[in-house]
């Protein structure tokens, strides 16, 4: 089920739960940035983009959009793409050189409809200035994170993410163990490679999020934060290089969970 809520007077969240058996609830998240050119942030999941529409209305009229920032191709983030460029002719989809190429292998982005903007490029949306970023985490070449210059909101794309028994919609509203725990769990699964980062450079890298100083902190995969709270989020990432790796349940551990959930056959 997809809910919204505002997690800043110009920005609201369409969001829902994924469980991921024996592991938790993953959130995805979308966002909707109401400048005076609207833009909203990546278009929900495959599964759900009936839904997602009709959050999206919920909110704003999807004819008033002007961008979707698409900050990577994965499933859970271009779920309605092409159907609001169909349904919007005015709608431009920013993204990556290898945005498009990715997604040329699927369905196809149409150029005239595109806009590369490159970690570290600005571009201008009406009353204000978003400047794309790589965030330190991320589990595809292609992420693209932005800030924008006017509420002082990152958006991290998959960076921060959580798995978590519950999602609240402030990150706050989670203990401090819960928030670390599910943070570093996600980033083992999402961002396998920081295990041979080397640390000291990647000390480096959450050090330019944390000179950004954004009023708050928006993940793909955590109920929004705020801008306090960017230490305790920085330091859970920094953990994660020394963090067990994640393997994932093998043939055997999936069928103990289908018995487990599906109890004992006809045979026992
Ligand atoms: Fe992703
Ligand atoms: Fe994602």
């Amino acid at each position: 089920m997809i809910t919204t809520y505002k997690a800043a007077p110009d920005i609201d969240v369409l969001t829902s739960s994924f469980p991921v058996p024996g592991f938790g609830l993953i959130p995805i998240n979308a966002f909707v940035l109401h400048a005076t050119e609207p833009v909203l942030v990546d278009t929900g999941t495959v599964v759900e983009s009936d839904e997602f529409m009709r959050a999206l209305a919920s909110v704003i009229d999807p004819s008033d959009l002007r961008w979707i920032w698409l900050t990577h191709t994965d499933f859970d983030h271009i779920g309605s793409l092409h159907r609001l460029l169909a349904e919007n002719p005015r709608l431009r989809v920013i993204t990556t050189f290898l945005g498009v190429g990715i997604m040329g292998l699927s369905a196809p982005l149409p150029m005239d409809r595109v806009l590369l903007v490159n970690p570290g490029q600005t571009i201008t949306v009406g009353d204000r200035t978003l400047t794309a970023l790589k965030p330190p985490a991320f589990d595809n070449p292609i992420t693209t994170g932005l800030y924008d210059g006017r509420s002082g909101a990152l958006f991290s794309a998959d960076c921060f993410g959580a798995l978590l028994a519950d999602v609240p919609q402030r990150a706050e509203d989670l203990s401090a163990d819960k928030l670390h725990q599910g943070q570093v769990f996600w980033a083992t699964v999402d961002s396998p490679w920081l295990h041979k980062v080397d640390r000291g450079l990647f000390a480096q890298e959450l050090d330019g999020l944390r000179a950004l100083d954004p009023t708050l902190v928006l993940s793909s995969h955590l109920p929004a934060a705020q801008g306090s709270s960017l230490g305790r989020l920085l330091a859970s990432l920094e953990s994660v290089p020394a963090a067990p790796p994640f393997v994932g349940p093998d043939q055997a551990a999936l069928e103990q969970m289908l018995s487990q959930m599906t109890g004992p056959g006809p045979d026992a």
